[in-house]
């Protein structure tokens, strides 16, 4: 009797073992398709230019829009996550230094990166969330592009991005997403400028880049609480909302824990916030 329970026992573990490696097998072979699929995009054409008011410009864009945030102050890249077994996440050096942008880097490859998350060889950047860039203005992206390109170049060799098996897994089951290019309408021309202004249009595209993990409808999930005009933020006052926005602080005085990007918003001008007040408030 105990003997013809082991065996049972072994078999349906057996069968077990099978069915785990079966469905591994097949995440995997589904995530490394996405990883090579090739896009064939035409990006739009954009002068890398050299004027010091634009290169100004996109300074301060790229801390507004996060870029700093993930590719370091100096642009060099760095490690955003690794755990052994999960995977690693590497924001690339993208400056011209050792283990930076290869060389010939031009403006074309810029677009292709930042508007369409794809890099040279046409297949997708894993964790640019180029989502929140597609729809910034031809004037934003141009100085955006005249800054980065003429940042001094910093030596900083990293590994690469590697998707593990708890990362396969989650891109599998939709929990964790590495490709923003599936997400992107390519044929989508840029917009022409937009000015500042203290207006809820404004500050639908200034939350453009809140999109990628507060929804487009801005109702949030999972970690992401809602803060459309239903959430628990839309009842802060204006200096409250500022002030979280600003310092990480809420009113009640608990903090905007990681990886809530309040290092970027407290970039924001007055106007900026303003207008993305007005924005969350209204939908
Ligand atoms: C959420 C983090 C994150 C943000 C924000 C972000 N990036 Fe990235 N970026 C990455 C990661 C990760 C990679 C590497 C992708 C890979 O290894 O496939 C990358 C790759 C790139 C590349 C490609 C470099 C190459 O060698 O092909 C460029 C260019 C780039 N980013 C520019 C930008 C710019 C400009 C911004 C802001 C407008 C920005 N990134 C914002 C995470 C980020
Ligand atoms: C990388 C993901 C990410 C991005 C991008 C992001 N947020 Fe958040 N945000 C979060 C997370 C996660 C929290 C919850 C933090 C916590 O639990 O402490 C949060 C919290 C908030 C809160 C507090 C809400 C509440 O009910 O307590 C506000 C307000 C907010 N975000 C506004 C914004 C705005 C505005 C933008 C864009 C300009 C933005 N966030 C971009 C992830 C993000």
């Amino acid at each position: 009797m105990l003997k013809k329970i082991m065996k049972w026992t072994v078999r349906i573990l057996l069968l077990i073992v099978l069915l785990v490696l079966g469905y591994y097998t097949k995440a995997w072979i589904a995530t490394d398709n996405r990883r090579n699929k090739q896009f064939s995009v035409k990006p739009v054409a954009i002068d890398l230019v050299t004027d010091s008011a634009i290169i100004a410009q996109g300074k301060r864009l790229v801390a507004v829009k996060g870029c700093d945030d993930c590719h370091g102050k100096d642009l060099s890249g760095r490690t955003i996550f690794e755990k052994s077994g999960v995977g690693r996440l590497v924001a690339k050096n993208i400056t011209r230094g050792q283990g930076g942008l290869r060389p010939g880097f031009t403006a074309r490859d810029w677009v292709l990166a930042i508007r369409h998350g794809l890099g040279q060889d046409g297949k997708p950047l894993l964790y640019m969330p180029s989502v929140n860039y597609n729809q910034l203005t031809e004037p934003d992206l141009k100085a955006i592009i005249a800054y980065c390109a003429q940042v001094p170049p910093v030596d900083n060799q990293l590994p690469l991005s590697e998707i593990g098996p708890g990362a396969t897994i989650l891109t599998d089951l939709g929990q964790l997403d590495l490709f923003a290019a599936e997400k992107i309408d390519h044929a989508a021309l840029p917009p022409a400028g937009k000015e500042m202004a203290e207006t809820a249009e404004f500050g639908k595209y200034v939350a453009l880049v809140c999109t990628h993990c507060h929804q487009p409808n801005m109702k949030g999930g999972g970690p992401n609480p809602d803060i459309s005009s239903t959430g628990k933020s839309s009842q802060w006052t204006d200096e409250q909302f500022f002030h979280a926005l600003r310092t990480g602080i809420r009113p009640d005085g608990s903090t905007l824990k990681e990886p809530m990007p309040w290092k970027m918003t407290r970039e924001f001008s007055d106007v900026e916030l303003k207008a993305v007040r007005l924005y969350l408030k209204s939908i």
